[in-house]
């Protein structure tokens, strides 16, 4: 346990999550007798105080931010977190990193540490969809600017991209060439990009009149190893696709990879489009075929709210949700189907 007992210590010696204990000390969702019973306990125990951003106490500017990002070993949260932090600097602010790694307790944790550290506002790309200990913090007033991501957190501003739009482009550019046996590798399906990204997917073969092969529809996890595993998949059936829609680059790379293993090649056995632009992208060979996210556009935006926010140049706040539109970048990894 540190020092200074936190939410989940609290939440180990109660035998709960960290969700459960967050419900318990603001009241935003009923907790049962016995688990109240128990927090109660933990909490006296290790003499545990929900930090300031429970009082709401606040001072004067930090002129930091802090950045919460899954994994920026990931290329697309490393442009993200480049972007933010550039973008900062030259409006005065540093950024600190933070690393949720799909672990909701340690993004708890950080929004913590944050509140502690008295950031002036955050950038928050969400893990897994739950949302309550950010909503604490903007109901005492950080500005939290939720970027890619969509989550219902009230109160704050949104910038997302046309995921949908990406999905169906990416699938449209593989009918045009010919192809009609197209299968996708998806993300993690609970998160937003992934599912609207599918659903594009889904929506270009309806309106092409091709049928969905369910065993062309692979879970991927957005990890490089998703790719590899999807395709290796895909390969070992009787009936294979010609073309391939990874739902995000780092799976695309894995099933470059794959392919290769498999002693086939892209795009001559198969063509392959990923999602994101991220730099590896455009030096892999072949180049990636993929679609873009405006991610310089999406980081200048998010800064501008924040320091709107802070600068309080709107009286009113209304809560902005903007959708970049996304575009396809034409490299080497598709052919014509048959050609
Ligand atoms: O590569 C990481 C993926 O997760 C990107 O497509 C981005 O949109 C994020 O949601």
């Amino acid at each position: 346990m540190t020092s200074t007992p936190t939410i989940i210590d609290v939440a180990r010696l109660a035998g709960v999550s960290t969700t459960t204990v967050s419900h318990f000390i603001n009241g935003t969702r009923y907790v049962s007798d016995d688990l109240r019973d128990r927090v109660e306990k933990a909490i006296a125990e290790l003499g545990y105080r929900p930090n300031s951003m429970a009082r709401g106490l606040r001072k004067g500017e930090s002129k930091t931010i802090g950045l919460i990002v899954p994994d920026n070993s990931n290329p697309f949260f490393a442009e993200i977190l480049r972007s933010i932090e550039n973008i900062g600097y030259s409006n005065g602010y540093s950024v600190i990193l933070c690393n949720s790694d799909g672990d909701i307790a340690k993004e708890i944790a950080y929004t913590e540490l944050l509140f502690a550290k008295q950031v002036d506002g955050i950038v928050f790309i969400t893990t897994n969809n739950s949302c309550e200990h950010l909503q604490q913090l903007s109901d005492n007033g950080i500005p939290i600017i939720v970027i890619d991501r969509d989550i219902p957190l009230k109160g704050t501003d949104v910038l997302l991209v046309d995921n949908f739009q990406g999905g169906y482009e990416a699938t449209r550019y593989l009918i045009g060439l010919g192809h009609t046996r197209i299968a996708c590798i998806t993300g993690p399906s609970l998160l937003t990009p992934s599912a609207e990204r599918v659903n594009g997917y889904k929506k270009a073969l309806a309106q092409a009149g091709i049928a969905e092969n369910p065993d062309w529809i692979v879970a991927g996890d957005f990890q490089f190893a998703g790719g590899e595993n999807g395709i290796e998949k895909l390969m070992n059936l009787q009936n294979r696709p010609t073309a391939v829609f990874a739902c995000n680059d780092l799976m695309a790379l894995g099933v470059l990879r794959g392919i290769r293993k498999a002693g086939l090649s892209v795009p001559g056995n198969l063509s392959l489009i990923g999602f994101d632009d991220i730099p590896l992208a455009s030096v892999v060979s072949p180049a990636l075929t993929t679609i873009s996210q405006p991610i310089q556009k999406i980081s200048e935006m998010a800064i501008e709210l924040l320091i709107n926010r802070l600068q309080k140049k709107e009286i009113k706040f209304e809560e902005k949700r903007i959708v970049f539109p996304t575009e396809i970048v034409v490299r080497e990894s598709c052919k014509k189907y048959g050609a």
